[in-house]
């Protein structure tokens, strides 16, 4: 491969700022190809952007050009030039131009299906709107450590390997571990190990994949997610809430100041992301029912709420809502229960607005042994394969709380995505798991 050496390569986006009759070198891949009269029009991006080209079809270039292809990465030279048709309103008359790599036949044509587009996620990868997604979500990424070490939590990494479920039996992955002593399956939540490091940090979080083997085919769900968690010692259901809402006004904020243009490109209603400001609305379980049924939702208290009612909730709000106070059955078993009111939980859930749903599940966890074993014999589990677990409330047990983000469904909501799969490079689903 050769390249142009001893010039200076610039980013597509700094040749927007050079003057006119500036010389500028850059290097990228082919994102248009048409040729006019003695004239090809080469637009080429790189992660910055894209701009026009504008190569004069000589003899020195032709060998060149013919090795072009949608997709050829080239590296070239030439003078900028104001040009009012051009995108973005500059072009470079190209001088020197060499194709670093050819590319023939880019399979991704504009006709292509959204299946399509999955099969060949690999390169899709490369497209505008991919391009922009992935910018979003490392600002996403980035604000969350931010804010967690902001507010003096330490981060913390935690097994993906355990030996007991987190969030209920129906969605474990179970694995074919070496020597198969006992059974192992892939963490759903990291929540457990991060209440045993509280006794050491006090505020700790992870930011790590989680698994759900889930079998529902929704928008929101994948196999293999990235989750954000937070647990904190000496802390209830309210003290957590407004971690969450802190976090997520953080988060936001970061995404709008760094990524105005990304989410223009993608046509994002930008108001009610500056909507999102704390206090977040409180719904209670009960209210939420309510409000359900004078919608024309068939929905009885004791049920749990799904991605088609939080849609028609969430619809009825401009800014996120922290819903509280779910009754013990649609909550997991190690949630303390209310002791003003049994019968429900201080566990309390986040929901984006406009139809997108749950982003966080929290709330305070069960401190006392005897209560946390009365649960797991009521939810109908065995207490000793929650021997480590309990330990923690044997030896100087406290109160605490924490929670868990979705990072893709914070990714997917920032974003104003249709699908989840759109939020993460390569999505794992029931039904996918290539590229
Ligand atoms: O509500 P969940 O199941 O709560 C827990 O796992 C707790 N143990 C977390 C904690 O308190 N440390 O999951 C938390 C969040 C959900 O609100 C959702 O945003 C996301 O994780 N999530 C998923 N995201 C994508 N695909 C899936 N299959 C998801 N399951 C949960
Ligand atoms: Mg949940």
């Amino acid at each position: 491969m050769v390249l142009i050496e001893s010039e200076k390569y610039i980013p597509i986006k700094e040749v927007f700022r050079l003057e006119e009759g500036s010389k500028a070198s850059i290097r990228g891949w082919v994102y248009r190809y048409r040729e006019f009269g003695d004239k090809a029009f080469i637009i080429v991006r790189d992660s910055s952007g894209i701009i026009q080209t504008v190569v004069e079809k000589k003899s020195d270039i032709i060998p060149e050009l013919e090795k072009i292809g949608i997709e050829a990465s080239l590296t070239l030279s030439g003078i900028v030039r104001e040009d009012k048709r051009a995108p973005g309103g500059k072009e470079i008359r190209v001088e020197a131009l060499k194709v670093v790599g050819p590319s023939h036949k880019f399979p991704i044509t504009k006709d292509a299906s959204p299946e399509f587009l999955l099969d060949v996620r690999h390169l899709w990868l490369r497209s505008r709107r991919m391009n922009a997604i992935l910018k979003i979500r490392d600002t996403v990424f980035k604000a969350v450590h931010e804010y967690f070490r902001s507010q003096g939590y330490y981060e913390v990494h935690c097994p993906m390997f355990i030996t007991a479920a987190v969030e209920g039996g129906a969605t474990l992955f179970e694995l074919d571990y070496v020597g198969k002593k006992r059974k192992v399956y892939l963490t759903q939540s990291s929540q457990f190990y991060l209440e045993a490091l509280i006794f050491s940090l006090e505020k700790v979080y992870t930011i790590a994949p989680s698994f759900r083997a889930e079998k529902s085919r929704t928008r929101r769900h994948l196999t293999e997610f990235w989750h954000a968690e937070a647990e904190a010692a000496w802390t209830d259901m309210n003290d957590i809430i407004k971690v969450e809402e802190g976090l997520v006004t953080y988060v936001v904020k970061k995404a709008l100041e760094e990524r105005l243009e990304e989410l223009e490109f993608l046509k994002r209603n930008i108001e009610m992301l500056e909507n999102v400001k704390p206090p977040f609305y409180r719904i209670s379980y009960d209210e939420a029912i309510e409000i359900l049924k004078r919608k024309g939702v068939n929905v009885k208290w004791g049920e749990d709420l799904g991605a088609d009612e939080e849609r028609v909730l969430t619809m009825q709000f401009d800014k996120p809502i922290v819903l509280y106070g779910f009754p013990e059955e649609v909550k997991a078993f190690y949630h303390k229960n209310d002791p003003q009111r049994p019968e429900v939980t201080l566990a309390e859930d986040v929901l984006a607005p406009e139809g997108y749903g749950e982003i966080i599940g929290g709330g305070e966890r069960i401190s006392d042994e005897q209560e946390l074993v009365n649960k797991i014999l009521r939810f109908g589990l065995r207490p000793e394969d929650y021997e480590w677990y309990l330990d923690l409330r044997r030896y100087g047990s406290v109160p605490h709380s924490g929670f868990g983000l979705g990072m893709d469904r914070l990714v997917m909501w920032i974003a104003g995505l249709p699908h989840i799969v759109e939020a993460i490079p390569f999505p794992r689903t029931v039904r996918r798991v290539y590229p």
